[in-house]
């Protein structure tokens, strides 16, 4: 997107409140590459890009953004935006190569070196310990359909906090479990690739269970923080009809509340409007452990979905699912086609603490961004669709924080472009360009307009 350098007035964005925590996020498998460097093992991501037609262009992730090697300078990009906090994840198969027995020390030590450059730069390190690469010795034993894999979690998670518990303050678990147990377990269009629609349904309790036990170990080891990162969308029925109706309830039911409720109240909904009764691989004494209060409660937005009734015929309506998401008429979207509703960000948050009122912990935004077809022209990136988009979802926060949500931080997706799993490198969400034949780093405009916000924010 080429034309004029595009700067929307900062000054009417009120100020956000004192310690407000203002950040960028990333994952480990899609920036890192190095996939082979000191002794990582390969994960469920390895084997998927390797298998041809799973991802778009046939791209892999071997290399990525490059940031094992270039990861200082990443903190030099994160220093000079001015953020408080970066968000990013902990390679599982790099601590433990197969994922499980001793720690891969030489692999940790990445992991310190990061951190340690962070809280030298005075950036507090916020790490994701699950961020879906999973080791594919673990997937090969049955992966996240294995109530086995949870207990491996723990042990995992007992291995970075033994090297890097002195100096995190805070923790995320899971990142987007919904999307792990939904796109790599029942649809298959993401590692590990398993299409058993409804039978997936245990990946989601052993995730929130893994959630659980790591919960126990962080507070076991010492004073830091923890939270989930749960992705949420606004779900909105394409009609006022009846069946409408009902097929968006369900899909908010499959969609939000499957991994968001046990976390918050300690049950899960009800699922007997697909047939279930009680909840797949769930064990007593399991639930205490999931609802295990947390310091905050990370939520991931990126945009509404517009919910119809199963059409007949429809794949949906095949795997005997009673709704099917339909595109939004007459509304902008992003380069992946995503509807931009800043409004439904404000009306998502409100609706959080509608439904979970006392239960929910403060609200961190660990995810919020838009990807954009930039191109370098004359050394610059003038993304202004971007702006708008973050600058329009700002302002719903905002908005949200005013009618009493508490929400404490913002994280932009993404600092840098990177992999965008199965679709490859060909959707950019970074503050920073980055070409993936040299790994060079561009400044957005973007990124620009993020330091400034931040700036003015800090004053
Ligand atoms: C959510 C995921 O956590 C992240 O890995 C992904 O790149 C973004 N959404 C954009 O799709």
């Amino acid at each position: 997107m080429t034309g004029h350098r595009h700067e929307p007035p900062l000054a009417d964005l009120p100020p956000f409140a004192p310690g407000f925590r203002w950040g960028a996020a990333t994952a480990a498998f899609q920036i890192e590459g190095a996939t082979d460097a000191a002794g990582r093992g390969p994960s469920i991501w390895d084997t998927f890009s390797h298998t041809p037609g799973r991802i778009l262009e046939g791209a892999t992730a071997d290399v990525a953004a490059d940031s094992y090697r270039r990861y200082r300078d990443d903190v030099e990009l994160l220093a000079e935006l001015g953020v408080t906090d970066y968000r990013f994840s902990i390679s599982w198969p790099r601590v433990q190569p197969g994922g499980s027995g001793p720690a891969n020390s030489a692999g940790l030590d990445y992991y310190e070196r990061l951190v340690d450059a962070l809280i030298a730069a005075g950036i507090a390190p916020l790490p994701t310990l699950f961020h879906w690469d999973l080791p594919q010795q673990l997937e090969d034993a049955g992966g996240w359909l294995a109530r086995d894999t949870a207990a491996r979690f723990a042990e995992y998670t007992g291995l970075v906090l033994d090297r890097l518990g002195d100096r995190v303050p805070r923790w995320i678990t899971l990142n987007e479990p919904a999307m792990m147990t939904l796109q790599g377990y029942a649809l298959g269009t993401q590692a590990p690739g398993r299409a058993l629609m409804m039978g997936a349904l245990p990946t989601a309790h052993h995730q929130l269970l893994a959630h659980g036990l790591a919960v126990a170990a962080i507070r076991a080891a010492g004073t830091a923080e923890v939270g989930i990162t749960n992705n949420h969308t606004l779900v909105v029925p394409a009609s006022g009809a009846p069946d409408d109706q009902l097929a968006a309830a369900a899909f908010d039911l499959i969609y939000n509340r499957v991994f968001a409720d046990p976390v918050l109240t300690g049950a899960y909904p009800d699922l007997s409007a697909f047939g279930i009764d009680g909840f797949p691989g769930a064990q007593p004494g399991d639930l205490e452990v999931i609802a295990a209060p947390l310091d905050f409660y990370g939520v991931n937005f990126y945009n509404p979905t517009r919910v119809a009734a199963a059409s007949d015929g429809s794949e949906f309506a095949a795997a005997g699912l009673p709704f099917e998401p339909v595109e939004s008429a007459d509304v902008a979207v992003t380069g992946f086609g995503w509807p931009i509703v800043p409004a439904a960000f404000a009306d998502l948050l409100v609706g959080l603490q509608d439904d979970y009122g006392d239960r929910l912990p403060p609200i961190v935004i660990t995810e919020n961004g838009a990807s954009f077809p930039d191109l370098v022209v004359d050394g610059a990136v003038r993304d202004g669709e971007r702006i708008d988009y973050l600058d329009g979802h700002l302002r719903a926060v905002r908005h949200a924080i005013e009618l009493g949500v508490d929400v404490r931080g913002y994280f932009v997706w993404s600092l840098i472009d990177n992999f965008e799993w199965a679709e490859g490198y060909t959707q950019r969400f970074g503050l920073v360009h980055v070409d993936f034949a040299t790994g060079e780093r561009t400044r957005k405009d973007s990124f620009d307009w993020y330091r400034r916000l931040i700036a003015a924010q800090s004053r």
